[in-house]
């Protein structure tokens, strides 16, 4: 009787394990930058000279007198406000270290997303993901619809929009897991309106054809 609950339990727990999550959105994965320029040139090029596609810079040491000058001022100011541990240096290589790849990359940990320069060259960076969501379904929802998909369908396949929800921006600019946070220096101080209308930034906002 008993062992016959517990198999049934069991069952059912591995059933819903392997099926529930195929039926949710959760199942879109990082394409990359590369599986988005090819219909938005526009947008791509001008991130591609944006603070946020040069964001992975960041955690590299800093080359030359100049910038070790710098980032030597930035750190020792930083560190007086910084927990025990959360410590940084100045001369230090970050570009491995699983603190910091989560806000300064594509995905990192994720379904497609970053792993190391060697094998992701292409997901180093605030990529267009990071603020658009995973992108392996929607892509092929604007391929296949272009001009006549809704917000809704392209948020059933994974997309988020920060011009509608802050936290989209809010999880990389406030949040306690950043060195970079206002309560460590006021110049981090997060305004989402002020910030949402810098778009050189990431890139300008243009109008669409199609109604979304
Ligand atoms: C095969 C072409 C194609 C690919 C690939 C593609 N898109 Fe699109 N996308 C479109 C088209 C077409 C539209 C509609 C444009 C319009 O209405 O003016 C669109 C619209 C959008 C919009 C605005 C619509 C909305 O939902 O508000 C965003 C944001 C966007 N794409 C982001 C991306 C991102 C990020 C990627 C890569 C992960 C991507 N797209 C990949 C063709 C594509
Ligand atoms: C939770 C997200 C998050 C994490 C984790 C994170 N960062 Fe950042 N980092 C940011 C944001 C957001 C900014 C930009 C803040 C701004 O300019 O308002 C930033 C900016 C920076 C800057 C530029 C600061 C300046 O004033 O010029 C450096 C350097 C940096 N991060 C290094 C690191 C290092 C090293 C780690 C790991 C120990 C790390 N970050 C972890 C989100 C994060
Ligand atoms: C820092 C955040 C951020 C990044 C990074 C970013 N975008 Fe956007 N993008 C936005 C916001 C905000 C909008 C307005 C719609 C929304 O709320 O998502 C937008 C709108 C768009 C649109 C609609 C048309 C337009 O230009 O306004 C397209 C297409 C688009 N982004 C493509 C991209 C692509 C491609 C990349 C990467 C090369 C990218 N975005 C990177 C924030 C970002
Ligand atoms: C994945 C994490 C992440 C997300 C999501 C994100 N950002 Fe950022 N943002 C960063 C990092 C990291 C930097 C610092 C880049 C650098 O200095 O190299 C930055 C820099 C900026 C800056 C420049 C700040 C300065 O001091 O010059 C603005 C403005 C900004 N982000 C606005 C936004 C907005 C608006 C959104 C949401 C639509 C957003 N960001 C989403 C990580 C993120």
């Amino acid at each position: 009787m008993l062992k016959n609950l517990v198999i049934g339990i069991l069952f059912l727990a591995v059933s819903l394990f392997f099926h529930l999550p195929s039926t949710e959105a959760g199942e879109a994965s990082y394409i990359g930058t590369d599986g988005c320029k090819e219909c938005h040139k526009i947008e791509t090029e001008e991130w591609q000279s944006s603070k946020h596609a040069k964001a992975f810079k960041r955690l590299l040491p800093p080359e030359g007198k100049k910038q070790k000058k710098k980032k030597k001022r930035l750190v020792r100011t930083l560190n007086k406000k910084l927990k025990k541990d959360e410590q940084l240096d100045h001369t230090k290589d970050y570009s491995k270290d699983k603190k910091c790849l989560p806000c300064h990359t594509v995905g990192y940990g994720k379904s497609g997303g970053f792993e190391s320069v060697e094998k992701t060259p292409g997901l180093m960076g605030v990529g267009c993901e990071m603020c658009h969501g995973p992108g392996s379904e929607y892509a092929k929802l604007h391929k296949a619809k272009e001009l006549t998909f809704t917000r809704a369908e392209a948020k059933a396949a994974g997309a988020v929009y920060g011009s509608e929800d802050e936290k989209v921006c809010k999880k990389c600019h406030v949040n306690p897991d950043s060195p970079m946070r206002a309560e460590v220096d006021e110049k981090y101080k997060f305004d989402y309106k002020e910030f949402l209308s810098l778009d050189k930034t990431y890139h300008k906002r243009y109008p669409l054809k199609g109604k979304h």
